[in-house]
């Protein structure tokens, strides 16, 4: 189970995570391994019957979990949210800004030039990961200001945000965007309330899931799609990743021994992000 070994290192128990995006592939995994590692974990999500679903599985587990119905790019939906925590856990420690993704729509291809790509599209997918994290930043920031008084912050980010990948300009924006934020947020909230909520960001690199998987892998024999041979051929580990290559990161993020680590965002890549190429 994802987390079994971190709770040997890390011991979350009396602290209450609360998970954007958790119902999603990536941030399920967080969200199981926060649990087994002695956490509370409410899992936000659009999809409030799978949060609920994954949120289940934990309870099932002797973990501790809610799940909750939440729009991310909703103030009123996230401050509901936040009540609902206030009153199950009376406290936030940490908050997971997973919920995010691109859009076909703000995607180009053959049939879709970038001169044609509809700015529904586009702002769909700012919207998700730009504002989905500002607005969580706020509302779910600010209870953990008000409770716990410190804790972490931890943001998803990507490959786009270092150098854009082609057909996804609005992902690559926006995600740069967010890397952006989790800097200036690191400092804001170091030099104007604690330095003891830090904010940092997680960048993976390829990992197999729904948001991905049509452009990664052709839909109907399952081959990879010449765009998933490129990517495999850069990345030097040979391989894409899997939800528990992340684990050992948050925990490392999360550890209170690692209070100087503020502001930085973190490859996941199989150094993706270092090879040039050649
Ligand atoms: N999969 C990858 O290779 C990869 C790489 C880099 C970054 N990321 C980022 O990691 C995060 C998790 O990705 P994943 O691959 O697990 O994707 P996923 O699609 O499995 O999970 C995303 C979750 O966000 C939820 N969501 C969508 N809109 C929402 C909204 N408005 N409010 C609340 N929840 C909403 C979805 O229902 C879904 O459960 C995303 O931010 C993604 O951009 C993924």
């Amino acid at each position: 189970m994802p987390g079994k070994e971190a709770k040997q290192g890390l011991d979350l128990s009396g602290q209450v995570a609360a998970v954007t995006g958790g119902a999603g592939e990536l941030c399920g995994a967080f969200a199981q391994a926060l649990a087994a590692a002695g956490a509370a974990v409410a899992i936000l999500d659009i999809r409030a019957e799978l949060a609920e679903a994954k949120a289940k599985k934990i309870r099932k587990a002797k973990g501790r979990a809610i799940g909750i119905g939440a729009d991310v790019t909703d103030r009123a939906s996230l401050e509901a949210a936040a009540g609902r925590i206030r009153q199950e856990w009376r406290r936030l420690d940490l908050l997971i800004n997973g919920a995010g993704g691109n859009s076909p729509l703000a995607t180009t291809s053959d049939q879709q030039s970038f001169f044609d790509l509809p700015a529904e599209g586009v702002r769909q997918v700012f919207e998700l990961n730009f504002l989905g994290t500002f607005l969580s930043c706020q509302i779910l920031g600010k209870l953990i200001l008000d409770t716990a008084g410190q804790g972490q912050i931890i943001n998803l980010s990507s490959m786009n945000a270092f150098r854009p990948l082609t057909r996804i300009p609005a992902y690559s924006a926006a995600k740069a965007a967010v890397s952006n934020f989790t800097q200036w947020l690191a400092v804001h909230l170091a030099q104007n309330y604690t330095p003891q909520l830090r904010v940092n960001a997680i960048a993976p690199g390829f990992f197999l899931t729904d948001q991905n998987r049509f452009l990664l892998l052709d839909a109907k024999t399952g081959e990879l799609t010449p765009r998933g041979k490129t990517i495999l051929a850069h990345t030097p580990a040979g391989v894409f990743g899997q939800a528990d290559d992340l684990i050992s990161t948050l925990f490392w993020l999360l550890d209170p021994k690692s209070r100087l680590v503020n502001g930085v965002v973190v490859p996941v890549d199989g150094a993706f992000s270092a090879f040039s190429g050649v």
